[in-house]
């Protein structure tokens, strides 16, 4: 019984920590109508570049899943927050996959004008 209840919690918390850290399947269209709907774009920009009303840059180079959902959900700060009771966690995560799907921009030397 003692051996069965330990391996239950292993794989209970075994479970869930693989399940923290790679970010659940999300799609990258979905993710913009809800990135656009939820509001996200008015702090944080359209294209996640910031240059809202008070968001930071969110992409490229998007937060890991874990830190993403973190502060989504309990913001270190002024931002509001967005529990799993208004914005699920697959919702959530294909907002994360369109903010993923932001290419980087090209840097100076990538562009022929401003080599002239
Ligand atoms: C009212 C403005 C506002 C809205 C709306 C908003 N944010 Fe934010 N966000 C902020 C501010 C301000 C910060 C800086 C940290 C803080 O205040 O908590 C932030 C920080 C973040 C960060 C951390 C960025 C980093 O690099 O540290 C993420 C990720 C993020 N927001 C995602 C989102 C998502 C996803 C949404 C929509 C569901 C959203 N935010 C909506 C204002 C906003």
């Amino acid at each position: 019984m003692r051996t069965w209840l330990l391996s239950l919690a292993v794989l209970a918390f075994g479970g869930a920590a693989s399940a923290q850290d790679a970010p659940p399947p999300g799609d990258p269209a979905r993710g913009k109508a809800l990135y656009m709907s939820t509001g996200c774009w008015q702090c944080h920009g359209t294209t996640g570049a910031g240059g809202g009303w008070q968001g930071p840059k969110l992409a490229p180079d998007v937060l890991a899943w874990d830190g993403f959902a973190a502060q989504t959900r309990y913001p270190a700060s002024k931002m509001p927050p967005y529990r799993a009771k208004v914005l699920s966690d697959a919702d959530l995560a294909s907002i994360h996959a369109y903010l993923r799907s932001i290419p980087k921009g090209r840097t100076a030397d990538q562009i022929g004008l401003l080599k002239q």
